[in-house]
């Protein structure tokens, strides 16, 4: 057996630790992502040890996370905020975030709820997959924080608090955007598929902007004209109707979100309307869902819902929130493609009721950008994804879907600087005769020696789901002798269950064929993402 692999590991708890079963199990798997599994003679540690080490080394209680148990994003934000129970306010502010880390608001969740607690960042709309509920919850949270005594600033306090978040060298995030034209677009999905997969590129040569395989790219979207006129309509304001030197429409088309109505509209609109519907809107904006369809209003629903009561177009545009950047997982390398960009875009469609919506920036990828326009665009830097630095390390790569982005830009960085590490790919989707994304290029790969190994799964091929982890558990075997070589692990793609399935498969086959016990499989798993050697860009 390689080195690379451990030998089964003795419980990191003594059992005259006062600790409850329960919280021993826990404390083990804590420990294993602080304690280095890599070699031999893994000493246990006294109670003194780990009270010592629950305190994850902070020098006060307000720096202490407690291991942030919270930070899951497969747990639903009422579990997560009684995990954080008691926290201190940062710590019950980063459990309203969808624990994503997904970068989309300029830092990290932690980063992001610490700038919140230390006043030094007043948005709180800016966590995209947490949407209105994490919204609301912050608010809440502000509010308290705001009622509360102002508190005695522990000694260490300045050194906890994360820098504000810095407009940077233009380009490099979303506070300093700048231009990009879309050079082209490519259908990627073919004839009989449910999907609508775009293959998107764009010439950063005049944007000085280059970028490393493992970054996304980020893009500021314009809302489409048609929702935007159905908005105008519904709300009978003229769309000449003059706001900060601009038009209402100019604003709706570029500036404010026309997705979730917002809470401040419904307010808005319960100050307006009379009766029923004023105590309709009131409930809507409090996370009330009096008529059971609050999930689905969108600003256009909203304004269609309490239909005649005509704000003000100044205050209807003050009410609604920000249109954000999205980001997208960079599918190029630019060894390959120098002063270019690729990106592997899902278009969002779905339908409620009669009408069809559009995710704003996917469909603006699809179809509305005109080619060679220009877009404002910066690159995100990957937090902890990225290619292993020996180019000899063997990799593994799980990505369904879109997932596939950046694994395609791996590989072409891998053969552009002639990596001799070996990479297995693990691409899924639903049906192989329409949704095998850049079949050409990764056969291609397989036939040239690039891709050592390609192992596929269609969801939508049999009677039967089979996806990515079912097909790594048929390989288990295989995968665990990678694992023993030293493989470096990636994922990408959906958040909400597929990673937590694909971790869930590993564990099972680090059970199955490393010969350890689930709770040690665990471990093994939370010592490799410690080490870096699983690492996740999922959304
Ligand atoms: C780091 C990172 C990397 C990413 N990489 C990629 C990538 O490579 N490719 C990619 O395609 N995306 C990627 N995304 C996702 C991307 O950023 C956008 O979230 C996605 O394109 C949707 O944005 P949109 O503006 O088109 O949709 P929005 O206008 O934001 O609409 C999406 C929202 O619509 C709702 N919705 C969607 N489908 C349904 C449905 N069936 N029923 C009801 N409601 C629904 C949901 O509330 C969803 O949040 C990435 C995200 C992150 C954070
Ligand atoms: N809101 C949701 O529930 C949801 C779910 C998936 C994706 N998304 C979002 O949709 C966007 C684009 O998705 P995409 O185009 O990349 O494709 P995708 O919808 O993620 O699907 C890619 C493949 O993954 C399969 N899949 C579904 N559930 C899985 C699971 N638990 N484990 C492993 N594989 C699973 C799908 O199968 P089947 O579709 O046949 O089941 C499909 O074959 C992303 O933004 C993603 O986050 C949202």
């Amino acid at each position: 057996m390689s080195q690379n692999i451990p030998p089964p590991l003795p419980s990191l708890v003594p059992d005259t630790a006062p600790f409850s079963d329960e919280q021993r199990a826990w404390l083990n798997g804590f420990f294993a992502g602080l304690v280095s599994l890599d070699g031999f003679g893994v000493t246990p540690i006294s109670g003194d040890q780990a009270a010592a080490l629950i305190n994850g080394g902070a020098t006060n209680a307000e720096d202490d996370d407690g291991g942030a148990p919270w930070h899951d994003q497969s747990l639903p934000l009422t579990e997560r905020m009684q995990l954080a129970d008691g926290k201190p306010m940062r710590w019950r502010l980063m459990a309203a975030m969808a624990q994503q880390d997904c970068g989309q608001c300029g830092y990290d969740c932690k980063n992001y709820s610490g700038a919140i607690a230390s006043g030094k960042e007043e948005r709180l709309n800016l966590c995209v997959p947490g949407g209105k509920e994490t919204a609301r919850m912050l608010k809440t949270l502000a509010e308290e924080m705001k009622a509360a005594p102002p508190a005695v600033k522990p000694a260490t306090a300045a050194a906890a608090e994360p820098a504000p978040p810095v407009a940077g060298a233009p380009g490099r995030s979303r506070d300093n955007p700048v231009t990009a034209s879309l050079l082209s677009r490519r259908l990627l999905n073919k004839a009989g598929s449910e999907k609508e997969t775009w293959h998107v590129e764009f010439d950063l040569s005049a944007s000085g902007l280059d970028y490393t395989v493992g970054d996304a790219f980020g893009l500021f979207p314009n809302n489409d004209p048609a929702l935007v006129d159905a908005v105008i309509k519904a709300l009978e304001a003229p769309p000449d109707f003059p706001i900060g030197g601009r038009t209402l429409r100019e604003v709706l088309l570029d500036s404010v979100s026309l997705s979730p109505a917002p809470d401040m509209l419904l307010q808005l609109f319960s100050y307006i309307a009379g009766g029923e519907r004023r105590r309709k809107a009131r409930a809507l904006s409090v996370g009330e869902d009096p008529d059971g369809d609050a999930a689905t209003l969108d600003v256009l629903a909203a304004i269609e819902k309490f239909a005649g009561i005509r704000p003000d177009p100044e205050a209807f545009i003050e009410a609604l929130d920000p249109l954000q950047p999205r980001l997208y997982s960079i599918s190029s390398s630019p060894k390959t493609a120098p002063g270019r960009v690729t990106l592997t875009v899902d278009a969002v469609r779905y339908d409620v009721g009669a009408r069809r919506r559009h995710g704003v920036c996917s469909t603006c990828l699809a179809e509305r950008l005109p080619l060679g326009t220009s877009a404002k665009v910066y690159v995100q830097k990957a937090h902890a994804f990225g290619l292993p630095a020996d180019p000899s390390v063997p990799v593994i790569m799980v990505g369904p879907g879109t997932g596939v982005a950046p694994f395609r830009a791996f590989l072409e960085e891998r053969r552009a600087i002639h990596a001799p590490g070996r990479n297995w790919l693990f691409f899924g989707h639903q049906r192989s005769n329409c949704d095998f994304f850049y079949e050409d290029e990764f056969q291609a790969m397989k036939a040239d020696g690039l891709l050592t190994r390609l192992s596929l799964a269609w969801s939508r091929d049999g009677d039967e789901k089979f996806y990515v982890q079912d097909r790594m558990r048929e390989v288990g075997r295989d995968l665990w002798a990678w694992l023993a070589d030293g493989a470096h692990v990636y994922v990408c793609g959906d958040a909400k269950r597929m990673a937590k399935d694909v971790e869930a498969a590993l564990v099972d086959i680090i059970v199955q064929h490393g010969v350890r016990s689930p709770e040690e499989a665990a471990m093994f798993v939370a010592d490799l993402k410690r080490k870096g050697r699983y690492q996740q860009d999922v959304y």
